[in-house]
């Protein structure tokens, strides 16, 4: 059977999904797709139908499942509205904004009663993260004490505001760090660079190992994206990110990425992939609702660090038995 899927915005990432569904993902199609800039939408819908509200996409008996990949002020309204419709949802990252809208959302489907948001943390799906965890999951590089984490951006976006660096761009490395080491953080502490960009921030987890990363917007060189866990008989590192080597110009090396979606392009597509195969099966995987609350709380709780310039505790809710 063919999963009917809606894509509620058709920008950068929702374009990447529509391609990915129709051009990458066996048993899926695009039934519907919404933009408020209705040409935007124009331009991607091809045979699909086109809408300008969400909230009229969620409600078409059309659409089965729903992606959503407008700005993150906007994830957790119509996320609600999903799930309050009992359709499944891959919402991009961040699921919201603020840790009391995520939770609204974990509230909303701890009552639905079944698990239905999938939040896209891509990354849980990216080949080299997905060899770095199982690498330490069998003991090669015995225990984990410390995982090194960079995180760098040619330019940052225009509708980027200064605590978007972590609200935005942070909470990557939040949900990795917690996939990768199967900890969680419980204290974070920030430094800011020149300007405030970059951010350096440390974490502690509750295995007593720290999590350092990295975070720049404005790199200029390229999309830059690296992790390095450490462990006490080895560490596990990413390669260059690219297949080739040149020599040209008297120089010898690989390219950056212009941004995130040539460099994650497997992950965002077997990301796909599994969600539309988890649905068939009812076995929930990637990170849920309570990763994604999980991720923006301890995000919102960092910002205030680097507002006050105190050291953060971070304190979150408990997490529901959905989730365990
Ligand atoms: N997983 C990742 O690696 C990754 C990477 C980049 C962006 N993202 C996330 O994806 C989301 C979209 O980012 P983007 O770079 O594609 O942004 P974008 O600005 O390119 O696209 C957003 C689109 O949403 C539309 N839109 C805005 N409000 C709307 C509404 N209420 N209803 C319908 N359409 C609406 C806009 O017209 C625009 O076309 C963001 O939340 C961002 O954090 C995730």
């Amino acid at each position: 059977m063919t999963l009917k899927v809606g894509v509620i915005g058709t920008g950068v990432m929702g374009a990447e999904h529509v391609r990915l569904l129709r051009e990458e993902t066996a048993g899926a199609t695009v039934a519907a797709v919404c933009d408020a800039d209705a040409a935007r939408a124009q331009s991607v819908a091809g045979a699909a139908a086109g809408f300008t509200d969400p909230l009229a996409l969620i409600a078409d008996p059309e659409v089965e499942a729903v992606v959503i990949a407008t700005p993150d002020a906007t994830h957790a309204r119509l996320a609600l509205a999903c799930i309050a419709a009992g359709k499944p949802v891959l919402c991009e990252k961040p699921l919201a904004p603020t840790a009391e809208e995520a939770l609204q959302v974990v509230s909303a489907e701890v009552e639905a009663g079944r698990r239905l948001v999938q939040v896209g943390y891509m990354r849980r799906f990216d080949p080299a993260y997905v060899e770095m965890r199982r690498s330490r999951i069998a003991g090669e590089i015995g225990e984990a004490v410390l995982l090194h984490n960079t995180h760098r951006n040619a330019a940052a976006p225009e509708w980027f505001t200064g605590a978007m660096a972590v609200t935005n761009s942070f909470v990557h490395e939040i949900d990795i760090s917690r996939w990768l080491l199967d900890s969680e953080p419980v204290s974070a502490r920030v430094l800011q660079g020149p300007g405030g960009d970059p951010l350096v921030i440390t974490m502690e987890t509750d295995r007593g190992q720290i999590v350092s990363t990295e975070v720049y917007m404005n790199a200029r060189y390229g999309y830059h994206v690296h992790a390095q866990l450490v462990g006490r008989d080895g560490t596990i590192e990413m390669a260059a990110p690219t297949a080739t080597v040149t020599n040209h110009s008297l120089r010898h090396g690989h390219s950056w990425a212009e941004n995130w979606v040539p460099r994650f392009r497997d992950a965002y597509r077997i990301q796909m992939t599994a969600w539309v195969r988890s649905i068939r099966t009812g076995q929930p995987v990637g990170a849920s609702a309570w990763d994604g609350y999980v991720a923006t709380g301890i995000a919102e709780q960092v910002v205030t660090a680097l507002q006050t310039g105190d050291s953060a505790r971070l304190l979150l809710g408990v997490r529901p038995g959905l989730y365990s």
